[in-house]
């Protein structure tokens, strides 16, 4: 596999120049990409000592670019790979793998990459183009989410990607995801398994009408239910939310003009501070006549920590960004609009939806800039009062992590355990005990890499006690580069259901 840079190439001076001469930043330091894969087994442990009621795996996808990309290189171009730390009896084993995507084997057999990424430009479908996917004229990478489903492990990308399904154990790549042939399309990054019934609840968008389709994929992996959502023009959803009634969907002023994109094929995202944000609450099973449509104010959510029922109220909390405007730097030419993009500004907001009156209510709940939030994923449709989310820190070149937060949202108070100076971390996701106890009896895991040699470690922290550090550290066999969406995969469903259905 031929590879344009070499891993121990990890100076920051040592800088590609691919783009009009101005420097990527996503492409080298702590996002300078591998170029191997690893299996290694019975991990060392710098410090501390792995609980023996952690039970399960850590993975995370992120982006690690194998062949020189086609024209500008943004972030979510990379080809997705997946880093997993499996935790057993107090040991620690790790796999990193890339996703074999359709687009990734292609360009390995030619040797060059042929497809645009999200910068363009794109050669669009002539025509409506009502039957085109995003990945017909973008490279579809799947390095953005991982998300446990019917025994696999399914990756999926940031700008609705086809599925992927891996092998929880291996990371081996398995299938091209269309669920028994039903399902032949993209689907958005974020799916919602829901923890209860297995169903797994998640929508296809686009460019071209009727921009939105939602699906719910039974437990057993076959289509259960599929509707049209027509919506005015293209959106850029990203996630959703799920109670055991509903599903609720994004509609976010922050879009493109199709028209722009057909004449100039570049997408080119806009802030309409005019209109509303609105999330539609279908019915599980429903219509898209049976959508109950809520206005608040404008404004943009990547991602959102949970939603659950109350009566007929809906209450959902997320990461809020009041002004997601795109601030070109022009010094920064054809990488302005990706830089300024990945310069979060946001906060954590809670809405409330009357499903039978239409009422409604928005509320800030606290004012840190903080993203990449997670409840107990188990808990995903009821209430919860704990979640972790990664503090970003402002005026920062690109997007990086400098500490964990855990929000109690009974009482509004957080705890903040900063990383290290010189240290990266990744989004935690919370791993129960399997002793049981209150929702956050368990730990909050990360990969962290340190700037100066890129050693790289799994940290485990006692979730009731998070500003006092990690209580471990794993030394990892290879630098993880920083990446984006993380899981932890409980090891009832990763060895003992699995076990007991071979
Ligand atoms: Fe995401």
């Amino acid at each position: 596999m031929r590879t344009y840079r070499e891993e121990a190439t990890v100076d920051p001076a040592d800088r590609p120049t691919w783009v009009d001469g101005i420097d990527n930043p996503y492409l080298h330091g702590p996002y300078t990409p591998v170029i191997s894969e690893i299996t290694a087994v019975d991990l060392q442990v710098a410090a501390g000592e792995i609980p023996a009621d952690l039970y399960g795996a850590y993975m995370r996808n992120g982006p690690n670019p194998v062949l020189e990309p086609k024209g500008a290189y943004h972030w979510f171009d990379g080809d997705g790979m997946v880093h997993a730390v499996y935790f057993r009896d107090g040991r620690a084993s790790y796999i990193r793998r890339w996703v074999r995507t359709r687009a990734l084997r292609s360009e390995i057999e030619d040797g060059r990459v042929t497809l645009s990424g999200i910068m363009g430009p794109f050669d669009l479908p002539q025509g409506d183009g009502s039957q085109a996917t995003n990945p017909d004229y973008c490279k579809d990478t799947s390095n953005t989410t991982l998300t446990w489903h019917n025994g696999r492990v399914l990756s999926n990308w940031y700008n609705a990607g086809r599925t992927y399904s891996l092998d929880p154990l291996t990371l081996d790549t398995v299938a091209d995801e269309t669920f028994g042939g039903a399902v032949d399309a993209t689907l958005n990054a974020h799916a919602k398994c829901d923890p209860r019934t297995g169903e797994l609840l998640n929508y296809d968008y686009g460019d071209f009408k009727s921009y939105l389709t939602y699906y719910v994929i039974g437990a057993d992996g076959k289509l259960k239910h599929k509707t049209r959502v027509d919506l005015a023009g293209p959106r850029l959803p990203h996630d959703t939310t799920i109670t055991p009634n509903y599903t609720i969907l994004h509609d976010f002023p922050l879009y493109h003009d199709v028209d722009v994109l057909r004449n100039t094929g570049h997408r080119v995202v806009e802030f309409h501070r005019e209109l509303p944000s609105r999330f539609g609450v279908i019915p599980r099973y429903g219509t898209q006549e049976q959508i109950k449509w809520f206005e608040f104010e404008p404004g943009y959510v990547l991602h959102m920590v949970n939603a659950w029922e109350e009566g007929d109220w809906i209450t959902m909390d997320g990461c809020f960004q009041p002004d997601p405007t795109i601030r070109r730097d022009p010094s920064e030419g054809a990488l302005g609009s990706m830089l300024a993009y990945l310069r979060y500004r946001g906060h954590l907001r809670r809405w409330r939806m009357n499903v039978r009156t239409g009422e409604k209510r928005e509320q800030q709940l606290d004012d840190l800039n903080v993203e990449f939030c997670l409840p107990d994923t188990q808990l995903y449709g009821v209430k919860t009062r704990y979640s972790y989310h990664q503090r970003i820190p402002l005026d920062v070149q690109t997007l990086v992590f400098d500490g964990l937060v855990k929000y109690d949202h009974e009482n509004g108070s957080h705890e903040v355990y900063e990383y290290p100076q010189g240290w990266y971390g990744n989004e935690a996701p919370f791993a129960k005990s399997t002793r049981g106890g209150a929702e956050d009896r368990g730990y909050v895991v990360t990969l962290a890499t340190r700037g100066k040699d890129y050693a790289s470690e799994a940290w485990i922290f006692d979730a009731q006690r998070i500003g006092k550090g990690p209580i471990a550290r794993v030394t990892l066999p290879g630098r993880v580069p920083i990446g984006f969406h993380a899981a932890w995969i409980p090891g009832r469903l990763l060895w003992q259901e699995k076990a007991a259905a071979a």
